[in-house]
C-alpha cells in the first residue's frame, strides 16, 4: 500500500472528521512509530507504521465483517424512509466503512446477517451460481410430515412456477405448530415462506442460523452484533465453491 495522509487513514477508520483529527493531532495525542506527530498532512503507510492514539495502537484495516443477530422490525438495507435499518443499529465508528448487509432478511425474520464493506465477498456469497447453503429455523402452522421432507428434497414449485433446487428439511417437532430446520441452496425472494405456502403451510417465525459454514453465535441477543473472528471469516470464505 502507498503512503496515505494520516488524517485520511484515521478518518476512514472512524476516528473523527478531518477537522476533529486536526485538533487531536495538534494536541500531540498521536504517535507514529513512537514519535508524536503534529501535522495531519504527513503521509504514512498504515501497514508498516505503528500508529497510536492516546497510547492505543490503531489496528488498520480497510474491510470490516460484522455478524448481527437481526431483530424483527428492522430492514436489511442501508437506507429506508419508514423503518430503521440494520445499519442504524451499528455504532458510529463503523459507519465510515460504508457497510451494507450481505443479502436480505425480511423485516419479520430474525437471525444471522453479515454486514460488511467487502463487495467482492458479498457478490461471491450471494451469487446464484455458488449455491451457498443457508439454514433457517422456523415455526410452521400445520403438521410438517415426512412427505414434506421428500417434496423439499425433490424441489418445490413456487407461485411463479419456478422449481426450487432440492433442499434439506429436518423436523424437530411436528404438530399444530411444527418446528423445523431447513437448508436451502439459493435465495429467491421470500423463499422459505413461499416454499411452505406451496405445501399449504404458513411460516409463523423465521430465523436464519447459518450461512455457508458460518453459524450464528448463540450468545448474541437480538439486535446485538460483533466483528467476525479471523477463523469465522475463513469459514465464510471457504464456503464458496471454486
Ligand atoms: N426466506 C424468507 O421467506 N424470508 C427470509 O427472510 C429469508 C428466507
Amino acid at each position: 500500500m502507498k503512503r496515505v495522509r494520516l488524517d485520511k487513514i484515521l478518518g476512514n477508520m472512524g476516528y473523527g472528521s478531518r477537522k476533529e483529527l486536526k485538533k487531536i493531532i495538534k494536541h500531540g495525542l498521536i504517535k507514529v512509530d513512537g514519535e508524536v506527530v503534529k501535522k495531519s498532512s504527513i503521509h504514512v503507510n498504515p501497514y508498516e507504521s505503528i500508529i497510536e492514539i492516546n497510547g492505543e495502537i490503531v489496528e488498520y484495516r480497510e474491510k470490516i465483517y460484522i455478524m448481527m443477530n437481526k431483530p424483527k422490525g428492522v430492514i436489511s438495507a442501508t437506507y429506508d424512509n419508514r423503518h430503521n435499518t440494520v445499519i442504524d443499529l451499528l455504532e458510529e465508528k463503523y459507519l465510515s466503512f460504508n457497510p451494507f448487509p450481505m443479502g436480505r432478511l425480511d423485516i419479520d425474520t430474525e437471525g444471522l446477517l453479515i454486514i460488511t464493506n467487502d463487495g467482492k465477498l458479498s457478490h461471491d456469497i450471494l451469487s446464484p451460481k455458488k449455491h451457498i447453503p443457508k439454514t433457517y429455523y422456523a415455526h410452521i402452522r400445520g403438521e410438517v410430515k415426512e412427505e414434506d421432507v421428500e417434496a423439499f428434497k425433490e424441489g418445490i414449485i413456487l407461485d411463479n412456477d419456478y422449481k426450487t433446487l432440492g433442499s434439506h428439511l429436518e423436523i424437530e417437532e411436528s404438530g399444530e405448530v411444527s418446528k423445523i430446520n431447513l437448508t436451502i441452496f439459493e435465495g429467491k425472494f421470500h423463499q422459505v415462506k413461499r416454499m411452505f405456502e406451496a405445501r399449504n403451510k404458513k411460516v409463523l417465525y423465521l430465523k436464519r442460523i447459518a450461512m455457508g459454514r458460518l453459524r450464528l453465535d448463540d450468545n448474541l441477543e437480538l439486535g446485538e452484533y460483533r466483528e467476525l473472528s479471523d477463523q469465522e471469516l475463513d469459514l465464510l470464505k471457504s464456503s464458496i465453491a471454486k
